[in-house]
């Protein structure tokens, strides 16, 4: 049954937009997880004798971390001529300011031309339709890749000279696994559990039987728990406590997402945690609904229409 308290709830607080095409503009850059900021600046053009601004430009949005600011035009003949005359004063003022002008309305095709939307261009037109039910990403591949690359140094640092295991459970964590082994530095080896959880769709209850145990002995061996994401705790919590049981050297978990508003599970240490996650269920990069979108290589929150679908 699907559970209700996991629906995307966080409409975000949005600008006065003096246009539709602006407003359409800003979802598309939600969607693909860029940051905006909607005329954050007014870049004066010309002044009179007395030193006033007469006449000023003000670019409709600027995105801070590619250091770009962008001007949505329509074809009006009327408007364009004007407002390439400021554009290419503007230039000459300010000739450190980058601008790009997007013509028209077909603003996916202009944020790939420019390579804003990294990671969309590149997937299998099956993974493409599969995005088509993505409301709006979380995290971007480019922010994961970062991210996990940042754990894989941690880890290497923290166990320098152990040769750790990593230890996963299946299928979440396929391809944080996949990705993080290759971000550490030090010998690693892999093994994997296979578990049933026995809950609904979009939860465990906690209650976990394992179906596929451990290839090799873990006594002496130092540890990390590889987790896709940290929900209530409870999986986790059973796992440590299991592992544990085997005399291992050390148990240490590793998690890419921890839904900490959700922790049923009090005193479960995380030593390594990727992203903090608000209470949204979340599909992509190894999580499913329904065994699906697992193959998306972004974070991202599903259509209600998804989620509804049977
Ligand atoms: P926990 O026992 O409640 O911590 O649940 C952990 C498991 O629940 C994860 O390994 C996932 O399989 C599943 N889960 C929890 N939240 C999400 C989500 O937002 N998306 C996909 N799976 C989730
Ligand atoms: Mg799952």
């Amino acid at each position: 049954m699907a559970d209700t308290k996991h629906r995307a709830n966080a409409p975000l607080t949005r600008p006065q937009f003096a246009h539709e095409s602006e407003e359409e503009f800003a979802r598309l850059l939600d969607f693909y997880g860029i940051r905006w900021e909607y005329e954050p600046r007014s870049f004066p053009l010309e002044w009179d004798e007395t030193g006033r601004v007469i006449e000023s430009f003000n670019p409709d949005f600027y995105l801070p971390d590619v250091d770009l600011y962008i001007e949505l035009t329509t074809l009006k003949q009327s408007l364009v001529t004007r407002k390439n005359r400021k554009i290419r004063r503007l230039r000459e003022l300010y000739p450190d300011v980058r601008l790009e002008i997007f013509y028209g309305r077909d603003y996916r095709n202009l944020l790939f031309k420019y390579g804003l939307a990294k990671g969309w261009d590149s997937p299998a037109p099956y993974v493409k339709t599969l995005a088509h039910d993505i409301e709006r990403i979380l995290f971007t591949e480019a922010q994961i890749q970062d991210r996990v690359r940042e754990l894989g140094e941690q880890i290497s640092r923290d166990y320098t000279g152990k040769s750790p295991l990593l230890v996963s459970v299946l299928k979440g964590a396929l391809y944080f696994i996949a990705d993080l082994s290759r971000a550490i530095s030090i010998p690693v080896a892999m093994d994997f559990m296979a578990i049933t959880s026995y809950g609904g769709e979009k939860a465990s209850s906690g209650a976990v039987r394992i179906i596929k145990d451990l290839d090799e002995k873990i006594t002496g061996r130092n540890v990390i728990l590889v987790e896709d994401i940290i929900d209530t705790g409870l999986t986790a919590s059973y796992l440590v406590k299991n592992l544990s049981a085997r005399d291992p050297a050390s148990v240490r978990i590793c998690t890419l997402l921890d839904k900490s508003v959700r922790r049923i599970v009090q005193d479960l240490p995380i030593d390594y945690r990727g992203f903090e996650v608000p209470d949204i269920f979340v599909v992509g990069y190894g999580l499913d609904y329904r065994q699906l979108y697992r193959n998306l290589p972004f974070i991202g929150v599903l259509k209600e229409e998804a989620l509804q679908r049977t």
